[in-house]
């Protein structure tokens, strides 16, 4: 049903949601090969350390943990409701959490409007709204706080610990994408699967995220479809100012909107109209799931670039002439370096490199000459970025490079955002996830890391635009 506006009162109770004390499983089963097993299972393995509340009439205790045949005989508070149970039971399950006094409700259960049954769906919003209950869902794989090791979902572990909240219309790519939080050391804080988004809607999500959640430096979202288009617009005005937005539109092709109405029953658009709403309401867009992610990362862990004046720096002018494409491509204007600052940067290369931009310390480039280089570019008061660019070569391990980014970059933290591209095999994945720990973007090419670079200038310049 949609939303009559944004309602603070909801974005406020997003907290029981996502920070709750209490989770009550409805449905908590005593069969390992069901949901409701696994979502128990996640919160006693995940480490949460709020109560567990597992509801099922028909077990005495699951997991050493007493069972309760209804949510009206537990004996404390619940703050969150995970319900699990079958559609034909949900609408008792939702009656229950009113009488028990419970503050937010996450229904996992599918069955509804995406199947036609619209009219059940909407009684089960109706109960929910009348009595002041945010309901997340139906239709979910549920949502998990990495900070708080609070997995309410039936996703495989917990997402890899970080910075960025992920709010996905698509559970089972949320599920799947939690493996890649882990693969490429991309941080969430919060994940929201929002499903059919009965109830709570987009909008208050960004809000909550944007405004009410510390752990959140970057919202990563993956839409099909948005129904209620001017609420979102205003909630991504208040947050971009403050916090970075990056959104993937899937259901942009002709296809692809016939496959988005059959999987959510979105209306998917006119992908023009929601690339101009992005625009107007500050919102980074990006065209694939890599790209969401890499973006995010870089987001959610290195400063806007505030000008227009990145510099590249490598040992290889092949990677550097990729890295030059790439910005071209994502609207990144290279230029060369000033001449004070190619002076400076002559000391730390052969006289066949170059110090123009791309700075080219050549295949001579050891990590000193990388850290002098890196630390005159980030002194120098005309350089906005940093893309620093590795090609393993038998002179230079891959760590020491990570090393003598690390050293300038920790030392100086002078608000320059800088990323970087390992370029090579096991031993440059190892030294860009040992800089990805330290706060340092870091992937295997140079065109991910000018896209990682450009999703930093497109937030400075929302930032000079909106303010912030
Ligand atoms: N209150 C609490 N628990 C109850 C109640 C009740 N009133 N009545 C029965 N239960 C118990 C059952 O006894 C059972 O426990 P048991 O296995 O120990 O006996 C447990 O609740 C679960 O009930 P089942 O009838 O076995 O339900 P089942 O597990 O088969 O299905 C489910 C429930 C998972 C919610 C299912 O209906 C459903 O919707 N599945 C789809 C979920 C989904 O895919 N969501 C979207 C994710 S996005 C994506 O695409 C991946």
């Amino acid at each position: 049903m949609r939303i009559p506006g944004i309602r603070e009162e909801v974005v406020e109770k997003l907290r029981f949601m996502f920070e709750p004390n209490s989770v009550a499983v409805v449905g908590a089963s005593r069969d390992p090969g069901k949901i409701g097993y696994q979502c128990l299972r996640n919160l006693v393995e995940g480490g949460y350390g709020g109560r567990i509340y597992p509801i099922n009439p028909n077990a005495d205790e699951i997991m050493g943990l007493k069972c309760f045949p209804s949510l009206s005989e537990v004996p404390g508070e619940v703050d969150l409701a995970l319900i699990v149970v079958p559609a034909r039971i949900a609408k008792s399950a939702i009656e229950d959490c009113v009488r028990k006094g419970v503050k937010a409700v996450a229904m996992i259960t599918a069955g509804f409007s995406e199947i036609g049954k619209k009219e059940e769906e909407d009684e089960i919003v109706r109960i929910c709204r009348e009595n002041g209950i945010p309901l997340l869902g139906p239709n979910i794989v549920g949502i998990s706080n990495s900070w708080k090791k609070c997995n309410a979902s039936f996703c495989q572990s917990l997402p890899y610990a970080g910075r960025t909240a992920f709010i996905s219309q698509s559970g089972a790519l949320a599920i799947a994408l939690i493996g890649w939080t882990w693969l490429y050391r991309v941080g969430l804080s919060s994940m929201a699967s929002i499903g059919n988004k009965a109830d709570v809607d987009f909008s208050e999500l960004i809000l909550y995220f944007g405004e009410r959640d510390e752990h959140t430096n970057c919202i990563a979202m993956y839409i099909e479809g948005l129904d209620a288009g001017p609420e979102f617009i205003e909630a991504c005005r208040r947050v971009s100012p403050k916090k970075p937005l990056v959104a993937l539109k899937a259901g942009k092709s002709e296809r692809g909107v016939a496959a988005a109405a059959s999987h959510t029953g979105s209306l998917a658009g006119a992908p023009l109209i929601y690339s101009a709403a992005f625009k107007q309401c500050g919102v980074i867009e990006v065209s694939s799931l890599i790209e969401l992610f890499d973006s995010a990362l870089a987001l959610s862990l290195q400063p806007p670039m505030l000008g227009d004046f990145p510099l590249i720096i490598t040992n290889g002018g092949g990677a550097g002439v990729v890295a030059t494409d790439a910005a071209e491509r994502y609207g990144i204007p290279i230029s060369d370096s000033p001449p004070d600052l190619a002076k400076s940067l002559r000391k730390y290369m052969p006289e066949f490199g170059s110090a123009k931009n791309p700075v080219d310390l050549t295949g001579m480039g050891t990590a000193d000459k990388y850290e002098g280089a890196i630390r005159e570019a980030l002194a120098h008061p005309g350089v906005d970025g940093l893309a620093v660019l590795y090609c393993h070569t038998a002179i230079t391990s891959p760590m020491k490079v990570a090393e003598a980014i690390y050293g300038p970059y920790s030392e100086l933290k002078n608000n320059k955002p800088i990323v970087a591209a390992f370029i090579g095999g096991s031993e440059c994945e190892e030294a860009a996830s040992w800089l990805k720990e330290r706060g340092v973007p870091a992937f295997p090419s140079p065109e991910r890391a000018m896209r990682a670079l450009s999703a930093l200038r497109a937030y400075g310049r929302i930032r000079r635009r909106f303010g912030g």
